[in-house]
Parts: structure tokens; sequence; C-alpha cells
């Protein structure tokens, strides 16, 4: 990397980093148009920038405008990264910081959502206060629902939500505490059970809402009155914003915007700028002109008449929902039907934020053609009102306008002004049907408007409309089908040709965009069946002696899954009473950031002030998966305003290629996306507009490997194949009873931390010195390739780390190639191939189990996924066991080379992959056997002192604990039989239910990577400063830290402060990885407290009474020194992979959990109804950070194993690379309960007998999955078909859908793949 002019540079090295740098008035020269984010002020740092495209929420602030028609306040959360900065003229915009602050006032939102535990990494933290807060202003005495729905537009990766809902409930009036009795008393309320002895005592409590202060809305800021004073000023005028290249400009009359809107007919108005500001940013899209009607009272009202409401173009999407949401109240239920199906689509259309900027107007004019709400207000017969300098005129909200047809459409010159939508009568139906990778806050893959008018009195068709969304590049109308059907009477006849006629008129191309061909074509007809269902009950409950109802198991395919508020309760080992009051190990300490966190002043590497002549970087990356570099022309990006140099590979001092892991592409790339050269500028806008400009040419090499498959043909490796074995697997095989061969595949997993990767790199004047400020899991590995890079001694290099916004694997090694592979590469995809030998009776006497990971194009930890090249350990092979014994059994893995962007390891590291395989298996021999797959996992289970496949010694009594205590106390045989009930009454939705067993390996099979140390320091004044090698990025490894030296010194936490992780105070620290933070840096600070309090101790004794500071002063007249560094040596583990045995892991973590869910076969949609974990916790620490990890990591795993999809197209390029492709699981996904037990055991080889449970419960998400193969099971039961099918993961609506075969998916037409390409690959 080439230092800049001695210039400090920020690196940015993921492409949504932006800038908070100029002044307000500089870039409001710049371009009007900008978003409200980098305009806040530097100093205002509580405004987290993250994905940029209003699909997370970090960027949540609060807009409050005065109505001074209605003379009302309101007050909407909204995404800063999309309101344009113009847009807030007259505006009142409160970030985290106007709530509430620790220099000033922390506000009750800000406060309990710290001491509710609900922040880790802090990044979403900010704007889940604000989203919180923002609805506490509007109703302070919010509904359970309401919470839900005010943070369904926020997304958090680390704390799975549930402590998030349970801060939000404190407010709410309906009792808060376990509402599963309606007692009003918790279930588990420990004075209710009986305890053997105290150290069984269990606690439910990890805070204590005694103190929190009491939400006071008289105590909140007013709205400013000068903006009152601006808004009712008659004498307003046209305001105008010029920019170097755009001119923002705002009407204050109607007509002014009509004479605007003449003058500039090709000028977008920007409402909500929803639609027009992604396009801007994502799509290039220019307009020299923006008209900004916002403020026109003309465009805000609602109209109740007779036949209908009409409804203002202005009317923010949130408004709409309020207005129907009173016709629906007041109006009789016949006449409401379409307002219901408009409200139900807008309870899930994106999140709360989106819903409050963009408009009615805006997104009928729009026209997405994933649209939720056109295809029902085309079925409604909506009209548009138009005006312009002309005239008014109507026109009508049908497929010719929805299909863009110009002769249809509104002039250029003309605006909405309005939108009719008349009551529903008698004899017509409407419906809104939609379905979307998750419930709320993600596009329909398909959803769909219907209605249907009979002549009166009977079931035969007057009228038919049918409008489908996400099927074609506009919402689409079946007119054709329509027609045909008129006079037809409602029954089976009529929907059988419906369907056939329908699918021959909307025909989805097998290679369409966005995939998904069959499962869309088979939704067409679903969702079409959904409905005829819906008008037959609808026919019969108006005249049941004429219209006969549906059958009594047709019932469970007419509604979709309600959204609750999800509730449950945690349950830990109550702190020894004999333990001293002042010693915090054992108690639910709060994150040591959290307060920072909820205020917003918690400083992130993106956070620090700019530094003088700060220039930026932005990159040009590959577009070619596998080519020859043939030329580089840089010409046009060096030729634009602010940039300052374009560095390539040949600027490198030092190595390009170091450890096999390239920092710039030289002569030839190998996947799309890798990094050939970057831009450095004065402003991130412009350095990224002049790396678009850079010219690449290439030429493509052959071969281009994007699949497993594809590598196996080719015989592409990372490394060799590593191996375990024990028995004799070939001898195993002719003995059993049955034979299974099967093949499982796992995909991949985005990251998808918060905090994207942001470097500050300031070179300094002297000795080649260079400081950066970054997240990552590993400095010492940063510091060791920016030292390669620049060929300089890792002495030179000093790197710190305050605090890390989430990271979960993904900022191990990554930040260390600076950014070189960016945000999309980022999981393991795997492929496995097994051979199960079993006995009728479910032992299984032999398993060959052969791993593929697509590794991608570097190593990275690919080898170490598999095997690690430094001592070959081998994470997915030695973990593949999970919790069962298998006497012959062996197990082989290989990396497989692709050319796709390096991969790396993510939380659980090969865990949740190899251990769902095994999962896998047993299920499928407990199909074959007619057991159950309790009954499989039961028999094969470890079951008393045992020796792994790698001859490691264990004792699996806490496995046994924790799978009995799952089974007993989650009620498993009582449901599972409720379950089998309610799938006889129920043809279209089927209930399952699964139990997982755990073993978790923690550790390295390498002794030296579990290393630390620390460094103690002790100041005159008694304050304590603590430093140890980890990295802190959620998981509570700090606080953790603090209570261990709290214990160890004998003093307050208080007096103890723990600033930043830095290569300067501890060098070579390991990663912080593995589970293992608080275990080895917990040991290093114990071991230098420990030489510390040694040191202290004579002093002490001479004056045991005195206090803490007295002895401080004492030691320092005494010269002892009061700074220690403390050891921690490792735990001896190792792997002798030549004779396939070792002592791999430090230890194990045993759980169980237990899941149900319900899905809707004919739509693929499943609801996660509850979850039961026990998790081996032994000594916990700290319960409610232990907590924390464990439902984080369950939700994490469960979107893994559900949600989460990575699509790439057959040429490599990742599709799925921002959240609105990416679906991580938001809070309508959470368990609608949720229980969580810290089962107590011994662990005496780490510190405190406690377990590193970090990751551990990311594979029991898993049990959600094998929930859904068991419902999908049972409808596959029902349907006559066989029961065993290849694990797929992530089980997605589709796959659901999909595998629930039945009429409709034997209808539809199929393509023979040979005959194109399809839009994406499967690469694993
Ligand atoms: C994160 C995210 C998630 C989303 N999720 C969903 C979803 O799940 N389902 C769904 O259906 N949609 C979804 N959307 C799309 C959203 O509904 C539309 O972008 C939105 O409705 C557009 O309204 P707007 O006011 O923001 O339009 P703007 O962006 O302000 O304007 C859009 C266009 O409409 C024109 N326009 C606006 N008002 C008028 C008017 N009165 N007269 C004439 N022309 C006008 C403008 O000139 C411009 O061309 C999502 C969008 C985002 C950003
Ligand atoms: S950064 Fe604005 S919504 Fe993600
Ligand atoms: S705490 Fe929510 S993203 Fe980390």
């Amino acid at each position: 990397m080439k230092q800049l002019s001695k210039q400090e540079t920020r690196k940015h090295v993921s492409c949504y980093q932006y800038p908070r740098k100029n002044n307000i008035k500089s870039k409001v020269a710049c371009a009007p148009s900008f978003s409200l984010t980098p305009f806040l002020p530097v100093y205002l740092t509580g405004t987290k920038y993250s994905c940029g495209s209003g699909g997370c929420g970090a960027c949540t602030v609060m807009v409050s405008r005065y109505n001074p028609k209605t003379k009302e306040i309101r007050h909407s959360p909204v995404t800063a990264c999309l309101v344009p900065i113009c847009s807030l003229h007259g505006a009142a915009v409160t970030t985290v910081e106007g709530v509430g602050s620790i220099s000033t006032r922390i506000h009750p939102v800000q406060e309990r959502l710290a001491k509710c535990h609900g922040t880790q990494c802090g990044f979403c933290s900010p704007g889940m206060v604000m989203s919180i807060y923002t609805l506490l202003r509007n109703h302070p005495e919010p509904t359970l629902e309401q919470i839900t729905k005010a943070i369904g537009g926020n997304l958090c990766r680390c704390t799975g939500y549930r402590p998030i809902v349970e801060s939000g409930k404190t407010f709410c009036e309906e009792t808060t505490v376990c509402e599963l009795k309606g007692s009003g008393k918790c279930c588990m309320d420990q004075e209710e059970r009986s305890f053997i002895n105290r150290q069984e005592k269990i606690c439910t409590k990890l805070y204590n809402e005694d103190e929190f202060q009491p939400l006071d809305p008289s105590q909140e800021p007013i709205f400013p009155p000068e903006l009152i004073r601006m808004a009712e000023d008659p004498n307003k005028r046209r305001l105008t914003f010029q920019g170097e290249r755009t001119t923002w400009i705002a009407p204050v009359t109607l007509n002014d915007l009509l004479e605007l809107k003449a003058s500039f007919p090709e000028a977008p108005l920007i409402m909500g700028n929803t639609a027009v500001g992604p396009s801007i940013k994502f799509k290039g899209e220019f307009h020299p002109v923006f008209i900004s009607p916002l403020g026109l009272p003309e465009l805000y009202f609602v109209d109740y008449t007779d036949d209908g409401v009409t409804i203002g173009a202005g009317y923010s999407l949130a408004q709409l929902s309020d207005a129907l949401h009173l016709t629906v109240l007041e109006q009789p239920k016949e006449k409401t039907k379409t307002y219901r199906a408009l409200l139900k689509h807008l309870r899930t259309l994106a999140g709360a934020q989106i819903r409050n900027m963009a408009t009615l107007g805006g997104h009928v004019v729009s026209r997405p053609n994933f649209s939720d709400l056109n295809p029902i207000l085309a079925a409604g017969n909506a009209t548009i009102n138009l005006i312009s300098k002309e005239g008014e005129r109507q026109i009508p909200l049908n497929s010719l306008f929805l299909e863009r047809s110009p002769e249809a459409s509104l002039k250029s010159e003309e605006i909405v002004l309005s939108v009719y939508i008349p009551h529903s009568t008698q004899w017509h139906f409407v419906s809104g049907l939609r379905l979307a990778q998750r419930q709320e806050n993600a596009f329909a893959i398909v959803n769909a408007g219907m209605s249907v008018k009979f002549e009166d009195g009977t079931d035969t068709i007057k009228d038919l409309q049918m409008f489908y969304g996400s099927v074609g590049p506009t919402v689409v109308s079946a007119s054709q089908t329509c027609k045909r059907l008129l006079g037809r009477p409602w029954d089976d006849h009529m929907l059988s040709d419906a369907c056939r006629w329908v699918l021959d008129e909307i025909y989805i191309p097998p290679a369409a965009e966005d995939g998904m061909v069959e499962y869309r074509r088979t939704l067409i007809v679903s969702l079409l069946f959904k409905f005829y269902l819906r008008v037959r009950r609808g026919l019969n409950k108006m005249d049941p002696q004429k219209f006969p109802d549906i059958p009594e198991n047709s019932m469970s395919a007419l509604e979709d899954f309600p959204i609750k508020t999800p509730q449950g309760i945690q349950m830990f080992q109550c702190v020894d009473p004999y333990q001293s009051p002042q010693d915090p190990v054992g108690h639910p300490v709060m994150h040591q950031s959290a307060i920072k966190h909820a205020t917003g002043e918690a400083v992130f590497s993106d956070d620090m002030p700019p530094f003088a002549q700060e220039l930026f970087l932005a990159v040009t990356t590959s577009t070619r998966a596998h080519a020859k570099i043939i030329s580089i022309d840089a010409s046009e990006a060096l030729a634009l305003p602010g940039v300052v140099d374009v560095i390539t590979a040949e600027d490198i001092p030092g190595a390009n290629n170091h450890q096999g892991e390239i920092l710039y592409a030289q002569n030839e790339v190998i996947c799309v996306g890798q990094i050939v050269c970057t831009v450095a500028a004065d402003t991130y806008a412009h350095a990224r507009e002049a790396a678009e400009k850079v010219k690449i040419t290439y030429e493509d090499i052959e071969p281009r490997i994007i699949t497993i498959e594809q590598a196996l043909e080719h015989n592409s490796f990372l490394s060799t194949e590593k191996k375990v074995e024990q028995g004799n697997v070939e001898q195993a095989f002719k003995y059993v009873d049955q034979i299974l061969e099967g093949e499982a595949h796992v995909e991949g997993q985005e990251h998808f931390y918060m905090e994207t990767q942001t470097i500050l790199a300031i070179p300094k004047q002297e000795d080649k010195e260079m400081v950066l400020y970054l997240g990552t899991q590993f400095p010492s590995h940063v510091q060791e390739f920016v030292a390669a890079a620049l060929n300089v001694p890792r002495n030179r290099i000093a790197c710190h780390i305050k605090r890390v916004g989430g990271g979960f694997g993904g900022k191990v090694t990554k930040p260390a190639l600076l950014g070189a592979i960016t945000a999309v590469a980022a999981n393991k995809l795997t492929t496995v191939i097994t051979c199960i030998g079993f006995m009728n009776n479910g032992v299984i006497k032999a398993a060959d189990v052969e791993y593929y990971i697509n590794g991608g194009c570097t190593p990275d930890e690919s080898e170490s996924y598999l095997s690690y090249k430094v001592d070959e350990f081998c994470y997915i092979v030695l973990k593949s066991d999970n919790a069962y014994h298998i006497p012959n059994f062996r197990c082989r893995g290989r990396p497989c080379k692709t050319n796709l962007p390096s991969n790396t390891a993510f939380r659980g590291y090969g865990f949740p992959e190899a251990a769902v395989v095994a999962e896998a298996y047993v299920t499928a021999v407990a199909s074959r056997c007619d057991l159950s797959p309790e009954e499989v996992k039961e028999i094969n289970m470890y079951k008393r002192i045992s020796k792994t496949t790698y001859k490691q010694t264990f004792d699996p009594e806490p496995l046994r604990k924790c799978w009995k205590e799952c089974l007993e106390k989650s009620s498993f045989s009582a449901r599972k039989l409720a379950a089998e009930e309610f799938n006889k009454k129920n043809y279209w939705k089927k209930r399952g239910l699964a139990v997982i067993p755990m073993k978790f390996t923690v550790g390295f099979p390498v002794g030296y990577y579990s290393q630390a140390a620390a460094l103690v320091h002790i100041y005159l004044d008694g304050s304590v400063l603590v430093t140890h090698g980890g990295c802190e990025m959620g998981q509570g490894l700090h606080t953790k830290i603090i209570q261990v030296a709290s214990r160890e010194l004998n003093i307050p936490q208080s007096y103890i402060h723990l600033s930043e992780t830095s290569t300067v105070t501890v060098p070579n620290a390991s990663f912080t990885a593995a589970s293992m933070g608080t275990d080895i840096n917990g040991k290093a600070v114990q071991n230098a407290c420990q030489i510390l309090m040694a040191r202290l101790q004579p002093i002490i004794r001479k004056n045991p009474k005195g206090r803490w500071e007295d002895w401080i002063t004492k030691a320092f007249t005494e010269s002892i020194s009061l700074s220690a560094t403390g050891y921690f040596k490792g735990y001896q583990t190792h792997m002798d992979w030549e004779k396939e045995k070792g002592e791999p892991f430090a230890y194990y973590v045993y759980g169980a959990a237990c899941s149900e869910v319900e899905v809707d076969c004919l739509t693929g949609a499943h609801k996660l109804l509850r979850t039961d974990i026990f998790v081996d916790a032994a000594f916990s620490i700290n319960p409610a950070v232990d907590v924390g990890q464990i439902e984080g990591a369950f939700i994490q795993g469960m979107g893994l194993y559900t949600t989460e999809e990575l699509k790439y197209s057959p040429e490599g390029v990742l599709y799925s690379r921002s959240p609105e492709d990416y679906k991580i699981p938001t809070v309508t996904e959470i368990p609608e309960e949720f229980y969580v037990t810290l089962v107590r055991s011994r662990n005496p080889i780490a510190i405190y007998s406690s377990k590193g449970l970090g990751e551990t419960a990311m594979f029991l998400g898993s049990s959600v999955l094998f929930a859904i193969f068991d419902a999908v099971t049972a409808a596959r039961e029902e349907r006559g078909l066989t029961k065993i099918f290849n694990l797929k993961s992530p089980a997605t609506p589709e796959f659901i859908r999909m595998t629930c075969v039945d009429q409709f998916t034997d209808m539809i037409p199929r393509d023979d793949p040979s005959t194109f390409t399809p839009w994406s690959v499967r690469v694993s």
C-alpha cells in the first residue's frame, strides 16, 4: 500500500462507508439531494451508517413536522441515509444525542435498552433508541404490538432482538413479566421452586426494573416555536438550493408546483425519496433539477365520502395506514375489504421508517414491480386524480397504468393529487396475498391483489381481476384469464381452468432475473387457490344454505401467520449468597459500554474526528471471475476533481502476496470483486466517482470455476485432504442391516456485521511508522500484513481497536488485507457426501463422511476451516461427530479452490456446517427405521466417559443433562402429540418439532494459539487500567474482564478502566475467536492482578483495615512496582494428523435445543412458535452476557439455516450484497416463546470454572431447520410421498414450498436445464 504524500489517509475498505466530514454549507453547495447522514456534524457520531439504502435502520433519526392546517406535530422515524438534506427545511431533526447523553441526562429509552442488555456491539443501538423513542413521542404508553412494529425496520446482528423488545415492553401498560400463566407472576420465580441445595438455586431476573427512571413525556424537548412560525407564515416563498450540478426547488403553493412541473417536466418530485434516492445512489441516475413539494398542504388530506376514500398523494404510507384504520373502524365490514387488504400489506411493507417516509403518490407513480399496494389498488378499482396547469383529470389505476402504457400514464407535466379508493360492495371480494423471504421488511417473492364481483345473490362471476407483482418487469394483470372466466360459477372447475390459463398467460422465463422460477410459478397458482378459498368461505358466510363451506382441512390455507410480540424467560444460577457483595463475578452485569452504545457516545473507527487533509480511498474491483488484465487506464479517473492518486500493485513497497493473500490483482484476476486498484481523493464521493472511471480490459482465462462440482471436475483444491478414522468402516458396512447414501448441502452465510469495515491509516513523519485505527478481531495479523506490505519491521506499525461493531469471524483475517477483499466475501459453503450403515433398531454402526467446501480463490481461513496450514488442524473433520458415538467412523474433507472471493470463517468455525450433517443422517436413519429422530439420537448419543474419533477423552454427563432437561422442560412428547393432532386436521399448515443435542468444541488444536497476555497498571489515585490482547466486539469480553479484575484486586468495578486493545500495549496477541476471549485473556488479567496483589500483600497485612487508595500510596512510597504484565500460556492442545489422534480442544460445551415451527405448505412461509435452549455454562461469570451470546448466536444460526441465502451468477457475481437481497432475521422471525437456561456443571480448566459460550448456540439454530423438516415430512407423508430427502440448508420458503409437492407444484411448466443458463447457480 502506498503512503499518500505523508497525509493522513482514511482507508474506506467498504463500498458502503460514507464520510461525515465537511460542514453543512459546503455540502449543500455540492449536491442538494444528498442525504442527511453526511451533514450531521462530526461531533454527532450517534447516527450510524451501515447499508445506506434504508434497509437496516442504523441511521434512524426522528423528524418532526408541524401541520399548520391541523396544528398537529407529527414525529416520524426516518432513515437519515435516504432523507435529502434540503427536504428537511422547516422540520426538526432529533438524533440520538438529542434524546439523552451521559453528560446531560440519559433518557429512559436509552437506560432501559442498556440495562435490559439490549446492546452488544452497540452499532444498531442508536437506531433502536430512535425507533422506540419516536414511538413513545407519539404513544407514551404503547401496546406490545406497537413495540414490535416500531423496531421491524431495525436490524441487529448481535442480540437476537429479545432483550430489545423487552426494554421496549417496559413502557407498555400490559404486563411484562412472564405472561404464560396469566397470573401476573413469573412461573419461574425462584420462591415458587424448591431447590436441593444453594448451588442449584435458579434466578430469572437479568435486570432490576426498580432502577429504571420513569418516563415523563413532559420532559421532552418542545417543537421549536420558530418552525411553527415558519410553517404558519402566510408569505412563504419558493425555496431554491443551488448546487454544483443540481438544483433543488421547493414550491410553496400548488400553482407554483404546477408551474415548476411545466417548466421542468423531467424533474422528479421528491417526496419520500425512497425510490429516487436509491436509484441515484446505486444505479447512477442523475437529475439536474429536483422539485420538492413536501410542504404543500394540498397534498395532505383524507376525504371520506359515501362511496370511498380519497387520500392525498403526500400522505406517507404510515398516514395512509392510519386513515384506512379509521375507515375500517367506522364503515361496515363489507365496504372495507380493499382497505383491509391494503392494511395487511402495509403492516409488513418495509419497516416503520420507510413507511413513514414513502408516500402514496410516490408509490403509485414509481410503480415498482414488487409493489405491495398497487396490485390491491388496481383490483379494488382505485383511480388516480391528476392535476397540471391544464386542469384536472382522473385515470384508472389499472393494468395499462401499471404496465406503463404511455397512453394510460401521467403526462410529464402532471402530478398525482390524490388517489381515490372506492368501498367494496356486498358481492365483491378483495384480497391481498404475498410471500417474502421473511415476514417483514422484505420485498415480496410474489404478491398479488385479486378481486371478484358476483351477480347479486349468486356465485356467478361478473367481474374478476388478478394482478401479480414480482413476476415480471412490472406488476402484471392476468386479464385474459379473468375475461375467460366471466359468467362462470366460483367452483373447483373454474379454479382448475383459472390455474391452467393463468400459468399460460403469466410466463416467467427459465432464466428470469431473481431466479426461483419454478417456485414463483407455483406461487402464482398457490396464491390464486388461497384467494379462491377465501372467497368461497366469504360466500358461505353470506348464505350458508346456498354456498357450501370449504372442507374443514382446507381452513388452514386461509390465513397468513400473525405477527406476535415475542416473550421468554432466561434461567441461570443465582450467585452464592455468601459471596462478597462487592464481587461482581456471577452477576448479570450490564455491558460496560451499554449506556454509551445507547446514547451514541461509543466511538467506532468511522466516528473518529477527521484529520487535516484526510484522504478517502475507493476501490476498483474486478468484474471477471478469472481473466488476464490486459490494461488499466486511470487517466479519466485522475482528471476528476479532488483525485490525488491511483494506487496499484506496482506501488507496494513490500509484499503484494503475503501468505497466499493478494492485496492488489496483478496481471490476473481470480474472482469478481478482487481489488485491482484504489483511488485516493479528497472526499469519498470523489474517490468513488473516480474509481468507477478506471477502465480495465480483460481477457478471460479458462477454466472459470464457480461451484464445488466444477472444482471437483477440475481437481481444484486449496489443500490436501484431512481425515480421521476409527474402527473398520469397510468391514462394518458388510454387517449392517441398511446403508444410506446421500448428499447434504449447506450454503454460505454473510457475516452482515453492522459496522462495515473501516480503516484509518495515519503515516507518521518519522521512522516509517504507521498508526491504524480499525475494527478487527486480530490486530497482530493486521500489523503483520501492513508491515509486510510496507516492508518495515512490525514495531513500526501500531494498531488500535476501541471496539468492533460486530465481527462473527468476518474481521479475523479480512481487515489485514486492508479491505482487499471487501464486504462481499465472508462465508462458508459446504457440500457433504455421506454413507451411513445402520441396524434396523436405529444403531448406527458405520459412517463414511466426505466434506467439500467452496473456499474461494485464496486460502484465507479455508485451510484452517478444514485444516490449518500451520499445524494442519482440521476443524470440520474434527467436529463432525457432534454428540454421537459411531464405532466405525471415517471423516474426510477438502477445501475447493474456485474463482469466488476468498471465503473466511464464521462464528462456530465449521461446527454449524459439520454438526448439522450428523443431525441430517441421524434423522434420515430414524426415518428409515420408522423410529423418531429423538429415539435414534438417544440410542447413538455419547453416554459415558468416552473417546472421540481422534481419541480425546471426555465426560458427556452435561450433554445428557441438557438433553434430558430439554426434553422434559419443553414438554417435548406432549407437544409432539399435539402437533400430530394439529397436522391431522390441517392439510395446508403443518407443525414440526425437533430437538438437537450438541457437543461443541472450544479452542484450537494448536496450544500456543491460546496464549494471552495482559498489562495492568495501578495509578496513584487507586484507579486501575487494564489492557489485554482481546478485542471487544459486543460479546462482553471487556465487561467480563473488568469483573475478573474486580474480584482479583478486590475493588469495585468502578475503579477499573479498559480503554482499548492495541499492539503497542500487548504484542503478538492471538485472534479473538473460538469462544476463548474471556478464557485466555481472563487468565492473563487474573495473573497480572495476582502478581500485583502479591506485591501489595505485605502492605495490606500491615494495615488490613486500610483503604485500597492508602495501600497504593504506601506501595508507591516503598518503590513497589504498580504495573504488571500477566500471561497465560494457553491450553495444552495438540493434534497429530499422521496418527489421526490428539487433544485438539480445550474442552466441550454441551447443550440441547428444541424448536417448534408451523409451515404454510401453500406458500412456503414458516413461523417459529417456540424454542427452548439448554446450554451447559458451567459457572457463568456473567449470565446476562452469556444469555445474550446464546440468544444472539441462536438467531444468527437460525438465519443461516432458514432465511439467509447467497446468490451467485453463473459468472461468479454475488447478487446478494445488501439488506435488500440478503435477509437476516428481523424481530418478527424470533421465536414467539423463547426460553434459555444456563445449565450448571464444572470446568476446572477455565477461569472460575466457566465456559466460553460465544459461538455455541449458532448450531442450535438448526433445531429450527429440523423442525421445518419434521413439518415438511408430515406434509409429504399425508401426500403419499417419500420421507427422506437430502438435507438442504437454508430451508427457505422456496425449499419448503417446492418440497411440499401437490397439485399446484405438479401443474407448473418445468424447463429442461440444458436449454438455458439460469440467473443464479448453487455454488456449494
Ligand atoms: C428499504 C426499502 C424497502 C421497501 N420495501 C418495500 C416493500 O416491502 N413493498 C413495497 O411495495 N415497496 C417497498 N419499497 C418501495 C417503496 O414503497 C417506494 O419506494 C415508495 O413507496 C416510493 O414513494 P416515495 O414517496 O419515497 O417516492 P419518491 O422516491 O419520492 O418518488 C418516486 C417517483 O414518484 C414520483 N412522484 C412522487 N410523488 C408524485 C406525485 N404526487 N405526482 C407525480 N409524481 C410523483 C417522483 O417524481 C419519482 O419519480 C421499499 C423501499 C425501500 C427504500
Ligand atoms: S444506513 Fe440507513 S438504513 Fe442502513
Ligand atoms: S448490538 Fe445490534 S448489531 Fe450489534
